[in-house]
């Protein structure tokens, strides 16, 4: 089936492992040209290179998604080479479980202090906002653009020891009635 994907420029964010990366991979296989971003810049830059070795066209791109500079000095770089963004895939995201970029294990609403709740609210939700800023107005003026948002069951229903990433989470929902009116 034809997904009408080909040559289209796509970034995936946090998609140096696990979902992103999966992402990343099957929008290669469908014809897109890949942004691999990631935090980590070995993980972004070896999905990169997985995709370019199975014959896809993608590039690497370092950026932490809750500083505003850096996402806007990737979607600088991504429209130098590609000439557009065509499709922002908001997935980075920490749980409190990633020993590499962790507010520090699972806890309840009773034992998560303010830093717990600034670092899942800095990714899940400052992030997916610098992101979708970064490239709205370039869809808008070229009259394409597909956003998507990677959201969890915790933003609608909740998790008792993940507290601050659901209610990040949640913060995702007020994206949807744009998402109805562009049509
Ligand atoms: N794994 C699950 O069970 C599950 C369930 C529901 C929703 N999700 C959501 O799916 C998405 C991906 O989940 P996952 O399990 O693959 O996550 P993961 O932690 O395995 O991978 C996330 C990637 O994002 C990167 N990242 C983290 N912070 C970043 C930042 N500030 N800037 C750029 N990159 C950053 C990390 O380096 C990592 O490579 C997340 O948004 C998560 O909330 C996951």
């Amino acid at each position: 089936m034809d997904l009408g994907l080909k040559d289209k420029v796509a970034i995936v964010t946090g998609a140096g492992r696990h979902i992103g990366r999966q992402i990343a991979l099957t929008l290669a296989e469908e014809g897109a040209k890949v942004v691999v971003n990631d935090y980590f810049e070995g993980r972004a830059n070896s999905v990169a290179e997985e995709i370019k070795a199975a014959g896809g066209e993608a590039m690497g791109v370092k950026a932490d998604v809750t500083n505003a500079d850096e996402v806007k000095e990737m979607v600088k770089k991504v429209v130098e080479k590609y000439g557009r963004v065509d499709i922002l895939v908001n997935n980075a995201g920490i749980m409190p479980l990633d020993p590499g970029h962790s507010p520090g294990g699972l806890k309840t609403f009773a034992q998560i202090d303010r830093k717990g709740w600034d670092d899942s609210f800095d990714v899940c939700m400052y992030g997916v906002m610098n992101c979708t800023r970064a490239v709205i107005e370039g869809m808008i003026s070229q009259n394409y653009g597909k956003i998507l948002n990677i959201m969890s069951d915790a933003g609608r229903m909740g998790e008792p020891r993940l507290v601050a990433y659901s209610a990040a989470k949640a913060g995702h929902a007020p994206c949807l009635p744009y998402r109805q009116r562009a049509g």
